[in-house]
């Protein structure tokens, strides 16, 4: 069903021959419902002389299957007359087919519901045939997106704003791609500032080569939290009176750190290190979550020319200001009251974080030349990327109308049996034991498995990334590896035993894929199977809505209404045991049900298993 052609002959040969209305907004190709709403919206444009354009996007679809498959909001419509009244009268007026039954009239809405047999002719074989690609749409063809997301700070705990980040991220960057986007997945990593000169000298007097090559983040980690207790004791000792023997930490850190800024290939050398034995181990771990990053940027690679550069632009602009020595931008001055002031750059000299994204920012434009920018980092730097579309925006970056902020709230108490949480390794080993022990209390089924470990590691990432994605991003929640990893509820195991049991249905009724493909749909009879082919029908509507919520939960949310129509069905619509031709009917509806989960799991960052 490649093209508009393909779509006719299907319908020729499900004896509809007048040609469909063609529309600009329509894919027909890749959205079954489509083809439905052309219909409709040609039909209801000559009923009520309302441009033909114009009605098409006015069919939406429903949350609720009640109300319809499509439904027209009169009022919309913009035209005179009681809304009630006219969708009485253009009901009456709607002539008899084959694509939808008569139209109803609820109050001042229309709805439309689709002719439940043709509905599963046109949808089972294209769910069948695109199989992996059923749900797609070519809306990011010959379009790049670059997707900024994880960005963890080397040496710094992993939190798990960068949990949600990688989690968010990497699901944004599936999507983009299933709809034929390119997509340049970057991590840009906290690699740059004091801390490294914190880091280095705590490394120089008591580091250790052995540890640093054995597990460099978490041998990182202990010297950045030796360094920053001495700091601490410094400073009592100061507030105490006591006098330093020798430069402070804070001094000498302070001073390495300009030594990086400056270029000093002794100072870099050490830092070097640091940095790819981190991206060595991260990139390990993020293959457990199957994230591959196109690019490891960071903080540190954002060259000093762009941000010379851009200086010099926001003073000849007026936009950045002198104070006390060093660069502020006071935005109440440019008419943005609630963003304060932000340095950006300190009084000897060196960048700061803000300074590093304004540079980052532009160059990525320059290199890339992408459609859309995407940042991926916690509400709790609203106001940093707010400053900082803001200054490009001064600065009259143009590409700053592609940059977007995708936030996230907080997860609250993401702590491992030890308290620290130093990488995302510990997490899912974690999650992972915790799901191995609620997979042993059914042993019947256990023992089915043929690779519990790894079937439990799989299944507990589930868990943690369908409980991340289930709320709206803004929403905090609280880690709750019991609630995750429970089979019953909405959580990622239920999502999992979904696609089990319908992989075990296949195999149970055993009959060749070649006779499911050609099962004859007009079998599909029951409530329960039409309200779920229903439902099969909108995944490639909820796949354009993402795109325009960018938000996992509309996916997931859509996911757990569809597992429940199954579970619901399995009593009614049996395979095995029944006649044959309804069985391969049957086996239809369910393979395409099972295409749609695995589909949108996969896009989740989901591996769905089979047992
Ligand atoms: N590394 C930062 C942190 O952990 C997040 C970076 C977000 N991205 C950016 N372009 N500022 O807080």
């Amino acid at each position: 069903i490649g093209s508009i052609d393909d779509v006719q002959a299907m319908l020729a040969e499900l004896g509809i021959s007048d040609p469909l209305p063609k529309f600009d907004a329509a894919s027909v190709t890749t959205n079954p419902i489509d083809i439905f709403r052309s219909y409709v919206a040609e039909e209801m444009s000559k009923i009520t002389g309302v441009n033909r354009e114009l009605l098409y996007p006015a069919l939406e679809w429903t949350q609720n299957m009640e109300k319809g498959d499509l439904i027209l909001a009169v009022p919309r419509l913009r035209i005179k007359g009681d809304p009630k009244a006219l969708a009485a009268e253009w009901v009456k007026q709607f002539p008899e087919n084959k694509y939808v039954l008569p139209p109803v009239a609820a109050n001042q809405f229309i709805q439309f519901f689709f002719n439940p047999t043709l509905l599963a002719q046109l949808t089972i074989p294209s769910i069948l045939s695109k199989a992996g690609k059923y749900g797609a749409n070519h809306s990011g063809a010959g379009k790049k997106a670059l997707i900024e997301f994880s960005s963890v700070n080397i040496a710094k705990p992993f939190h798990a704003g960068h949990l949600r980040s990688t989690i968010i991220g990497a699901f944004l960057s599936n999507v983009y791609e299933f709809c034929d986007w390119e997509v340049v997945r970057m991590n840009y990593l906290g690699d740059w500032g004091k801390q490294f000169g914190l880091l280095a000298v705590e490394y120089e007097a008591s580091g250790s080569e052995e540890k640093l090559n054995e597990d460099p983040i978490q041998h990182l980690f202990d010297i950045y939290v030796k360094a920053n207790n001495r700091v601490k004791e410094e400073e009592a000792q100061v507030k105490d009176g006591v006098a330093l023997e020798g430069e402070s930490m804070n001094d000498k850190a302070r001073a390495y750190f300009k030594k990086m800024e400056d270029g000093d290939p002794k100072a870099l050398e050490l830092w070097e290190r640091f940095r790819e034995l981190s991206i060595v181990k991260c990139e390990k771990v993020y293959g457990r979550l199957n994230i591959k990053f196109d690019i490891y940027s960071g903080e540190s690679q954002v060259s000093p020319d762009t941000m010379a550069m851009a200086s010099k632009i926001m003073e000849e602009k007026g936009i950045s200001e002198d104070s006390e020595g060093a660069k502020i931008v006071d935005f109440p001055k440019h008419g943005y009251k609630k963003l304060g002031k932000a340095i950006i750059q300190k009084k000897d000299g060196t960048t700061l974080y803000l300074t590093r994204d304004i540079g980052a920012a532009i160059e990525r434009h320059e290199k890339y030349q992408f459609d859309q920018m995407i940042y991926v980092v916690s509400t709790q730097q609203d106001l940093h990327l707010d400053q900082l579309f803001t200054i490009l925006k001064l600065m009259g970056m143009d590409f700053v109308s592609k940059c977007v902020h995708v936030n996230f709230g907080l997860v609250h108490g993401m702590k491992t049996r030890t308290g620290e949480v130093v990488f995302l390794d510990s997490i899912l080993d974690e999650v992972g034991e915790a799901m191995h022990e609620v997979m042993k209390k059914n042993q019947d089924k256990y023992q089915q498995v043929e690779n519990p470990d790894e079937v439990a590691d799989t299944i507990g990432k589930s868990a943690i990334m369908i409980q991340d994605m289930t709320g709206k991003r803004i929403n905090n929640y609280p880690f709750d590896i019991k609630r995750m990893t429970s089979f019953e509820g909405d959580t990622g195991p239920y999502l999992q035993y979904a696609h089990a049991r319908l992989c075990s249905i296949l195999r149970k009724a055993n009959i060749p894929m070649p006779l499911i493909h050609t099962a004859d749909l007009t079998l599909i009879t029951e409530p329960q199977a039409i309200l779920l082919l229903r439902t099969l029908a909108q995944f490639p509507d909820v796949i354009t809505n993402t795109l325009k919520t960018l938000e996992p939960t509309t996916i997931v949310n859509y996911l757990f209404k569809m597992t429940q129509l199954l579970s619901s069905s399995y009593e009614v619509v049996k395979v095995v045991g029944s006649e044959e031709n309804v069985a391969r009917a049957r086996m239809a509806l369910f393979e395409s049900a099972r295409t749609v989960l695995s589909n949108a799991m996969k896009l989740l960052g989901l591996t769905p298993v089979e047992r």
